[in-house]
């Protein structure tokens, strides 16, 4: 049994250099060196072998004690060390003042959006939603816009399918809508009446930029079909949504205009303390009517039962009256100087 008076000494010197390895290499290395393959105390392990039947038992718990003992320190050294190597090599300072992540804004656009479909769900809207890209019938035909008119001439619209004419060809071209009114037709063509919908979007057209025009801008559309339906209606419902959208002061006007899908047709003007500011009496904004009987009759609407109003109006229009925005660019250009101050 001479080989156990090694063992103290030994598992001494192991417990010393486990508690003293200085990383987790190290560690492995101290770990190799007595407990591996070739390792010290493996050694003497493999002695056990040389004892004779009755030595062996009491010797075997020595040695098997001793191993415990080792392997309780190597996992306590090595929780350490594996705190040790996540901690930050420089200590942290809590006194610092924290990293605020700035808040970011709506776009003024959405704002305005948001507050336009705020006001007509007050008094019963619905938004719905269409296509960008649209096909002729729901963007004119079934809109009553014969195909002479110049909104579908090429100088005017976007086509999206290559070469084909729009006035001369009898298939149906795609297009960049030119404006949202198309909803109008996809909305009556799902659903019976009565409808009273608002819906707002991107529209485009061949439009050269400038401070009060670009080629793609927003709309929104506003319908409304039922019984008995009539221009005071239309009146009433466009100077209740313009005092919520521009305050209490506005005033609105009617005069006479043209559209082809409603009979008969206005453009509105309005007034206020805003548009005094531009040093004007009144500025366009709109245009509306009476749902023309074609477009009743082209959805499968009965016109002599069913009467309404549509109109449209532009969104950065409504924007730049309210904030003082004199060139439309600016909504396009994503500045934070601009955006931050809405
Ligand atoms: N679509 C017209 C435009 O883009 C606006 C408009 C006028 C919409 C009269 C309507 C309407 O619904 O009835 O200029």
């Amino acid at each position: 049994m001479s080989f156990l008076n090694e063992l103290e000494p030994l598992k001494q010197a192991a417990l010393a250099d486990l508690k003293s390895a200085t990383d987790l290499a190290a560690l492995e290395q101290t770990k190799g060196t007595y407990l591996g393959a070739n390792g010290k105390f493996t050694a003497l392990m493999k002695q056990l072998g040389t004892l004779s039947k009755e030595e062996r038992p009491a010797a075997g718990k020595l040695v098997n004690q001793a191993k415990v003992e080792l392997e309780n320190a190597l996992a306590e050294r090595r929780s350490d060390l594996e705190l040790k190597a996540a901690l930050p090599k420089e200590p942290t300072d809590f006194t610092l003042p924290g990293r605020r992540r700035s808040l970011g804004k709506l776009h003024p656009l959405t704002q305005v959006s948001d507050d336009i479909v705020r006001a007509f769900r007050k008094i019963g809207f619905a938004v719905a939603d269409g296509p960008e890209i649209e096909d002729e019938y729901h963007c004119f035909d079934a809109l009553n816009t014969p195909a002479d008119h110049p909104a579908r001439d090429l100088q005017d619209t976007f086509y999206v399918a290559p070469g084909t004419s729009p006035a001369t060809t009898q298939t149906p071209s795609r297009l960049l809508r030119t404006h949202t009114s198309s909803v109008q037709i996809r909305v009556m063509q799902k659903q019976p009446p009565p409808v009273r919908i608002i819906s707002l979007g991107r529209v485009f057209r061949r439009d050269n930029a400038d401070a009060t025009h670009n080629p793609t801008f927003h709309q929104i559309e506003g319908l409304y079909v039922d019984k008995n339906v009539t221009v005071s209606d239309l009146k009433g419902t466009v100077e209740f949504v313009f005092k919520e959208l521009m305050g209490s002061d506005v005033k609105v006007r009617f005069r006479p205009h043209y559209f082809s899908y409603t009979e008969p047709s206005f453009e509105i003007d309005f007034s206020s303390s805003l548009v005094k500011k531009m040093g004007k009496d009144w500025l366009e904004i709109a245009g509306c009517g009476m749902v023309h009987p074609q477009v009743f009759a082209n959805v499968g609407y009965d016109p002599e039962v069913w009467s309404g109003w549509a109109f449209g109006f532009g969104i950065e229009r409504i924007a730049m009256i309210r904030y003082g925005i004199n060139d439309i660019r600016l909504f396009y250009e994503n500045d934070v100087r601009f955006l931050r101050q809405f």
